[in-house]
């Protein structure tokens, strides 16, 4: 993990230095300073290399005096462009071009505490790996930055900016990892294991083993494990920040009062089940359960930054296998909610785990609202590629809420219509012979489809559905998330939660 340290800025004259640059701005400060004791050659450099400042632009003075290693110039465009999130990216691409130094200093006496912290909240999500199954890495293709010292204009006021930050990254990261390890290690139990971690930050935790969901009569969650060998779980966070009846052992907790709460799809594998997927690119059904690491990771946030909000987090987790004991194409379930299922496909099996789950959150939380996450749809993907997330809600403020929380992360979310009961897409689940049947009539508006079934379990309060296939994970790098596990929605939510639910 990177550390990151803040430090009054003071003349540099060894080790690894980032100049950060906006366009047509000159050199101040430190900056200025360093100018001077170099005898003039960043401004040359700068001249040289027709370095404007212009955003992602980097230059590199390599060994400018016999103690510097190195300079680096880095554009951070307009200022306009720099107050959005400007300084996250910046400090990701800092940490991606010094990925190869040990440690480095940023003078930045031009940032105040919020971008100094946002600085640093990139730079340690771009650093992020997952290095645990590697035995023979070479060493020069480790990275290496293991500190990153920040000079900001108040040292002090960005140390105390950085730490709910601070949590935020950690529960990233956490979020990552879970996402990031195979199905053959983190299955449902493996999965409750890691998520009872969080009690040490004062969260309570509950596990729902088989028999337990079998006496809740979660017959829709149960006939998609039923096919694996792994037996499955059902987790409940509670975080009291506001009720602030949080025991340090995690026990004596009251109820949380009017509660957020949020709901992940936790597939640990997702092979289809008897409607088997094709071969090709299956292995990415390992990220299925990405909803379910989100809330965890979403809940470390809140419990790590102390976040002032009794907030609930629920997963459903389960393996999606096919074998002599799995359910049919064309069997016929009872959902928690008492509505009868026809499953006339099983891969359609993450609204099966919702649908439970949503309906025993509700009934026991009585939430203010309820928003699930989830790899629910191959078709998401295909109407909004890997920018947006889909959201679906049955209420517009919520809907607007969420949208302002993406632009303001970069998680972005697009709104996607939603009927109701009985209208438009949700006709298509009508089954000949239950209650609903798990998929439309065909291929069309299959994430539309999804988000109706999902409705039917929800009673009407404000709920928003976020379909995260295409965001859960990324096949190339980008500013602030290394390719692999994305944790999108952590900051989203955590977002979310601290600009309407806190206080
Ligand atoms: N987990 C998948 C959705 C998915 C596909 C996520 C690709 C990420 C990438 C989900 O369980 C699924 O299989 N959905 C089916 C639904 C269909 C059977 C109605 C799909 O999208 O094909
Ligand atoms: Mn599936
Ligand atoms: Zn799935």
């Amino acid at each position: 993990m990177l550390e990151i340290a803040f430090a009054k800025a003071v003349a540099q004259k060894s080790g690894v230095v980032v100049v950060p640059l906006a366009e047509g701005a000159a050199l101040t400060g430190q900056a200025a300073a360093l100018d001077k004791a170099l005898s003039g050659a960043l401004k040359r450099a700068i001249a040289a290399a027709d370095f404007t400042g212009k955003k992602d632009q980097q230059a590199n003075l390599l060994a400018p005096s016999a103690a510097l290693k190195r300079v680096l110039l880095i554009g951070t465009g307009s200022e306009e462009a720099f107050a959005a999130r400007g300084a996250e990216r910046l400090g990701g691409a800092i940490a991606a071009a010094l990925s190869k130094e040990t440690e480095a200093t940023v003078l930045a006496e031009t940032l105040d505490a919020a971008a100094a912290a946002a600085l640093a909240l990139g730079a340690r999500l771009r650093a992020y790996r997952f290095d645990k199954y590697r035995t023979t890495q070479k060493a020069d293709e480790t990275p290496k930055l293991a500190k990153l010292t920040i000079m900001p204009a108040d040292a002090v006021a960005a140390r105390a900016a950085c730490g709910p930050v601070m949590a935020v990254a950690q529960g990233v990261e956490l979020t990552r990892d879970l996402v990031t390890e195979p199905a053959n290690i983190l299955f449902p139990e493996e999965f409750a294991d890691r998520a009872e971690g969080l009690k040490k930050l004062g969260v309570k935790v509950e596990v729902f083993d088989q028999k337990d969901l079998e006496k809740l009569g979660f017959g829709a969650l149960l006939s998609v494990s039923q096919g694996s060998a792994r037996a499955p779980r059902m987790v409940v966070m509670q975080w009291l920040g506001a009720s602030g009846n949080v025991a340090a052992d995690g026990k004596k907790i009251k109820k949380p009062k009017d509660p957020v709460v949020f709901v992940g799809k936790g597939v640990t594998f997702d092979t289809g089940g008897i409607s088997i997927k094709p071969a090709g690119g299956m292995e990415d059904m390992k990220w299925d359960m990405a909803g379910a690491g989100t809330v965890v990771g979403l809940m470390a946030a809140l419990a790590g930054r102390k976040a002032k909000v009794d907030a609930v987090g629920l997963v459903g987790l389960v393996e999606n296998m096919p074998s002599g004991t799995a359910m049919r194409p064309g069997d016929v379930v009872t959902s928690y909610s008492g509505q009868t299922i026809e499953v006339l496909n099983t891969d359609a099996e993450g609204r099966l785990v919702l649908a439970d789950v949503l309906y025993y959150a509700q009934q026991r939380f009585a939430p203010k609202f309820m928003i699930d996450l989830a790899t629910l749809t191959g078709a998401i993907i295909v109407g909004l590629g890997h920018e947006y997330a889909g959201l679906f809600s049955n209420d517009d403020a919520l809907a607007e809420r969420l949208f302002a929380a993406g632009k303001a992360t970069g998680e972005d979310v697009w709104r996607m219509p939603l009927a109701p009961l009985g209208e438009r897409y949700d006709k298509n689940l009508k089954s000949a012979i239950a209650d609903v049947q798990n998929i439309g009539g065909g291929r069309a508006g299959g994430s539309i489809t999804a988000a109706q079934f999902l409705q039917r379990f929800v009673d009407g309060k404000p709920w928003a559905h976020l379909d995260i296939a295409g965001m859960a994970w990324a096949t190339k790098d980008s500013a602030v998330t290394p390719k692999g596990a994305s944790a999108f929605g952590v900051r989203l939510l955590d977002r979310l939660v601290a600009d309407h639910y806190e206080g």
